[in-house]
């Protein structure tokens, strides 16, 4: 993280601010302000979560963060409270930084913790307040905001709605608040946007301090909260995309690394997220895909995302592939269930939706790994910062504490998550541990020449051994 940021001043005092949850995006904005020099209060249900942040402590893996959420305290700057009247005292602005899982009923987004949200806080609002959303909500969610705040906030009231998606990625979260790439405004009226301005001043000045523009969109209600799903759908119909040609290319022969490295010279296609493997996971593409599929189902436009899922089976395929290819090297017998794995030990490398992550939220490690356990084999998991989370959500794989233990005695090696560990990991020391020298590089993140040399049987996803 560049710690540059310039120290509050100019004319007019930061407005103070609320945030609403917090967990990854609230703990991050509600620093990232403080840090601008807003004071900030974080509110949270979770007196135990709210304990720890107020000692100091971020209960989960971000870099940067916790260093800016003791500077905050420290400054003054910065509270966190379970009690809605306090932490909507005085401010100006709330920003709601709640989760929109999926359903557990279907594919849609639960916006429970939204309209809790907004009950708890409206009773203590008064004057003119600005309640700005953050979280990743479906189409009509600002404007059902509006409907719940008139229904609970108090007649000396005055609260607006405003929609301003974030687009922070968890790993570069701190980064991607202070320094973000755009900022998208969904508005009604001059007043929301000229606090919204204010609110964003920090941002502005940070950037002009850096010699940087934020592009900033004006927009309304509903294309604020569609730019949101409809960015994690292109990024997710970016990765399939990549995961579809790497299907072809093993049924050709051709190598989607190069494959991919061609693609992204085009200008127009771009290098990134063109990474062939496993697929997505996380807290957020997948779910938001789903979501944003249901929300077009129930406006009658379910044929303008019917491609969305395909992009889901693309990127539960490339799971599934993992299984058949540990089938095959493990030479098992194979039914129309796939294969049966019973008798075989497999160390699965990687449990986090990323590197850099602690988060297995719908993480295609851990999908693999419970494949392979369903079909029978000894799993053991290794992942440097997901392993206590793994433990904790899918008890019934086994785990190691090193990348070693993990391997030893392993049939087959599967690296999942692409962490450096893995790729710095010496092919030549972990074939003297394992029992059979096959790994499976669901990332495409090893040097497969290396691995040979060592006496690897090396499969990657998205090329064909040649015969
Ligand atoms: C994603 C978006 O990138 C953010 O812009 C957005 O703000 C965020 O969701 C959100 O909705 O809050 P994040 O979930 O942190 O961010 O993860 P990504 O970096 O997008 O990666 C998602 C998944 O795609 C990971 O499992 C990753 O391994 C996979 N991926 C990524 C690939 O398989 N190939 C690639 O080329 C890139």
């Amino acid at each position: 993280m560049r710690r540059d940021v310039p120290p509050p001043d100019g004319p007019g005092t930061p407005p103070r601010l609320s945030v609403v949850g917090t967990g990854y995006l609230g703990t991050t904005y509600a620093a990232c302000y403080a840090e601008l020099g807003h004071r900030v209060t974080g509110l949270d249900t979770d007196p135990v979560k709210i304990a720890a942040l107020a000692a100091g402590e971020v209960p989960f893996h971000e870099p940067g963060l916790a260093e800016l959420v003791r500077r905050g305290l420290d400054a003054g700057r910065l509270s966190f409270t379970t009690d809605p009247a306090h932490a909507a005292a005085g401010a100006e602005a709330h920003l709601i930084c709640v989760g929109t899982p999926q359903r557990a009923d279907g594919t849609g987004a639960d916006l429970g913790q939204v309209a809790a949200a907004v009950r708890a806080l409206a009773p203590h609002l008064h004057g003119r307040t600005l309640v700005v959303g953050k979280s990743t909500v479906p189409v009509g969610t600002a404007e059902w905001v509006e409907r719940l705040l008139r229904k609970h906030a108090p007649d000396d009231a005055d609260p607006e709605v405003a929609w301003c998606p974030e687009f922070l990625q968890e790993g570069r979260a701190v980064e991607d608040v202070l320094r973000p790439d755009r900022i998208v405004v969904g508005a009604r009226g001059s007043w929301a946007r000229e606090t919204l301005a204010r609110v964003h001043r920090g941002v502005y000045r940070l950037a002009a301090h850096e010699g940087r523009d934020v592009p900033t969109v004006e927009t309304d209600f509903a294309t604020a909260e569609l730019v949101k799903s409809a960015a994690n759908a292109f990024l997710a119909t970016k990765i399939s995309f990549i995961n579809a040609m790497a299907e072809l290319c093993e049924a050709t022969g051709a190598d989607v690394a190069g494959l991919a490295e061609a693609l992204g010279h085009d200008d127009r296609i771009g290098p990134r997220f063109l990474r062939a493997g496993v697929g997505f996971g996380g807290g957020c593409l997948p779910k938001d895909i789903r979501a944003l599929q249901a929300r077009a189902h129930q406006l009658g436009a379910g044929a303008a995302v019917r491609f969305l899922h395909e992009v889901d089976l693309i990127n539960q395929r490339r799971r599934e592939r993992v299984l058949q290819l540990a089938g095959e090297l493990l030479d098992c017998v194979a039914g129309p269930n796939g294969p049966e794995l019973s008798g075989t030990r497999i160390a699965v490398l990687g449990a986090a939706f990323k590197p850099d992550s602690d988060d297995v939220r719908d993480a295609p490690a851990l999908a693999v790994a419970r494949l392979l356990h369903g079909a029978g084999a000894r799993v053991r998991v290794y992942d440097p910062l997901g392993r206590d989370n793994a433990r904790r959500t899918h008890p019934e794989l086994g785990y190691a504490d090193g990348l070693e233990q993990a391997c030893t005695g392993a049939d087959l090696v599967c690296v999942l998550t692409e962490w450096q560990e893995f790729r710095d990991a010496d092919p030549a020391a972990l074939a003297r541990v394992v029992n059979g020298r096959i790994v499976i590089d669901g990332r495409n993140c090893l040097d497969r020449y290396a691995w040979n040399a060592a006496g690897w049987t090396y499969r990657g996803l998205g090329w064909k051994e040649a015969a």
